[in-house]
């Protein structure tokens, strides 16, 4: 069957291609190395990118495939970023905006590793309060920190003045 190709030019060094063939799922290419983000919930593939700091001037071909048949969920969004393998700082970020997702390294065309992100019970460091007036944003030497209530949605309350932050909360800080 016929296949069909759409390829998007964010930048010179981005690009966002799209394949179909009638009757069969969408997909990107395989890479060489790299990082392959999968099992995004669908539609959120976006938000990973945006979490990352990924805007196409890092220079890293960076591929989206977004509401893909998969395996284990009815559709899902994957992110394939050639050239670099993502630091934990990074997987960590992931957890917050795409719970479940599925982290591979790709080395020569192989998966090394394969790790399913996953929130810890708190969090610290990533995210700030989005409440001007809790104490972890008054300068002094306390550091957000926040119980994570709920992984899908997102609900993480904080631990100094209980306020409740959103995905789209976390978002706007990245
Ligand atoms: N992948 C890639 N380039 C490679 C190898 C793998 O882009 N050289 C992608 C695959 O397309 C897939 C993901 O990395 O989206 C994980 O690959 P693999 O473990 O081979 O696939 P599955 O077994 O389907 O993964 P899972 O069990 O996590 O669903
Ligand atoms: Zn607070």
């Amino acid at each position: 069957m016929k296949e069909h190709k759409t390829t998007y030019h964010l930048s010179k060094f981005a690009e966002v291609v799209f394949v179909s063939r009638p009757g069969q799922e969408l997909y990107v290419k395989k890479i060489r190395n790299g990082t392959v983000i999968d099992h995004i919930s669908a539609g959120h593939a976006l938000d990973v990118l945006k979490i990352l700091n990924i805007d196409g001037h890092e220079g890293d071909i960076v591929s989206i495939a977004m509401n893909v048949a998969s395996k284990h969920q009815n559709k899902k969004d994957i992110v394939k970023v050639e050239g670099r393998e993502l630091k934990p700082g990074e997987v960590d970020k992931i957890a917050l905006i795409a719970p479940g997702a599925t982290i591979n390294i790709i080395r020569e065309f192989e998966v090394t590793e394969k790790n399913r992100v996953k929130l810890p019970e708190t969090i610290g460091g990533i995210v700030r309060c989005a409440n001007p007036s809790c104490v972890s944003n008054a300068g002094e030497p306390v550091s957000p920190r926040f119980k994570v209530e709920k992984e899908d949605p997102l609900k993480l309350r904080c631990f100094y003045c209980a306020r409740i932050m959103e995905k789209q909360d976390v978002l706007k800080q990245f």
